[in-house]
């Protein structure tokens, strides 16, 4: 159960937790085992999972893991996105198909119980029709998991620094142009985020070092969004190989 997991556990400060492992594959290991006692919860508890999967590189040998759990009732499982980006399922820069791809397309999961973000419809209407779609599901304290990365500018989900989104207070889904890439993502709002019952950030390498430490030992600030994440009531996880924690 969770509590044999706590022992990796510990507090950071009052907003958020962290467990440091200590190479990437461990630390892999560590999240697709949390991954999968919070959702054994969540069904025990409420008889579903519905988890928010991140983008990027790092989640994937966690789906990659996901796979090969073949003794769990993957029928009860809810998948929604963080965040996608403004292209159709089938592209490759989809976080859809990142995760789809990557084994999630091989579980047992009901097909009316996948949610993607649709990348391919005109923005502001794609992040309308997941606010409402989110609004219809889930219940007050929305997702069981949002599964988070960082980028090494900060940001986390599709909240880069300095871009609008990072401001918004009143919705729960938006559209978000990013200027230095000239491009429009749709991502969960930090409201979104932190109503939710447990925020997850997978970060790993020597490469995310100083942005990890900027983001949890600043002050939380826009111009550093990944560092807005996680309240008392609703503690942000930080899973970190030791590379990522190099300087902590
Ligand atoms: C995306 C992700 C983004 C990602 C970070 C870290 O759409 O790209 O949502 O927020 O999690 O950029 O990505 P890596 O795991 O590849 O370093």
């Amino acid at each position: 159960m969770l509590n044999d997991l706590s022992g990796n556990i510990q507090a950071f400060d009052e907003r958020r937790d962290i467990a440091i492992l200590e190479g990437h594959d461990e630390m892999i290991r560590f999240a697709t085992r949390y991954w999968m006692e919070t959702a054994r919860r969540s069904i025990s508890e409420e008889n579903r999972f519905t988890v928010a999967l991140s983008g990027g590189v790092t989640p994937q040998a966690l789906y990659q893991n996901l796979c090969r759990e073949l003794d769990f009732d993957w029928k009860r499982v809810w998948l929604f996105w963080s965040d996608e980006r403004a292209v159709p399922p089938e592209h490759p820069d989809s976080n859809y198909h990142s995760a789809m791809t990557s084994g999630l397309n091989h579980l047992s999961i009901p097909s009316k119980q996948i949610f993607r973000m649709q990348g391919e419809l005109e923005s502001n209407q794609a992040a309308a029709n997941y606010e409402a779609l989110i609004k219809k599901s889930l219940g007050k304290s929305l997702f069981d998991l949002v599964m988070l990365g960082l980028g090494s500018d900060g940001h986390t989900a599709s909240l880069f620094p300095k871009t609008a989104a990072c401001l918004i207070t009143k919705n729960l889904v938006v559209a978000n142009f990013i200027p230095h890439l000239k491009t429009w993502r749709l991502t969960l709002t930090i409201p979104c985020i932190n109503q939710s019952r447990r925020a997850l950030f997978l970060v790993s390498g020597h490469a995310k070092q100083n942005i990890v430490k900027k983001v949890l030992e600043a002050s939380a600030n826009v111009d550093c969004p990944a560092s807005l994440i996680g309240t008392k009531e609703r503690k942000a996880l930080w899973i970190l190989d030791r590379e990522a924690a190099a300087i902590l």
